[in-house]
């Protein structure tokens, strides 16, 4: 079938891998637990917190404040919600020129600033209008991920 199995022992804290899941990537972070408090302190800055909006149904089991199942493994796929351009990481970050100062990190979109937490919800109403899709997920055992 279209899943893809991944095996993610090897992930450390402040990692993350991609893999190709029908034609998208998706990625796989490993959050350490500064990254998940970051994720307690920004609700009231989020275009919705609880992705509620999203155009692509957050799956039940992700609709939460880390959108994921365990809370430090994120998965989503990687392209952003607004025109389609792929966000990179910006796990570290301080006040930066163009970037709100009061942003933890996560996900920048090169494209047209669109800035996401470290669970890909969009962070002050930047152009994205939805949070990053959560695709379906499974563990199969601690360290295997059905992805799809
Ligand atoms: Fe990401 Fe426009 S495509 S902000």
């Amino acid at each position: 079938g279209a899943a893809v199995e991944v095996d993610i022992s090897s992930l450390k804290p402040g990692e993350k891998t991609t893999v190709e899941w029908r034609g998208k990537p998706v990625w796989i972070v490993r959050r350490t637990p500064e990254q998940l408090e970051s994720l307690k302190a920004t609700d009231a800055q989020l275009a919705d917190p609880k992705s509620d909006r999203t155009a692509y149904p957050t799956p039940e089991y992700a609709k939460n404040q880390w959108r994921s199942i365990k809370p430090e493994i994120f998965v989503a796929v990687g392209i952003c919600s607004h025109l389609g351009c792929s966000p990179s990481d910006k796990f570290q970050t301080g006040p930066q020129p163009s970037l709100p100062d009061d942003w933890h990190g996560g996900f920048l979109c090169p494209c047209h600033g669109s800035t996401f937490d470290m669970a890909g919800r969009v962070f002050k109403n930047k152009p994205a209008p939805d949070n990053l899709e959560v695709p379906p997920h499974m563990y199969l055992s601690d360290s295997k991920l059905l992805i799809g």
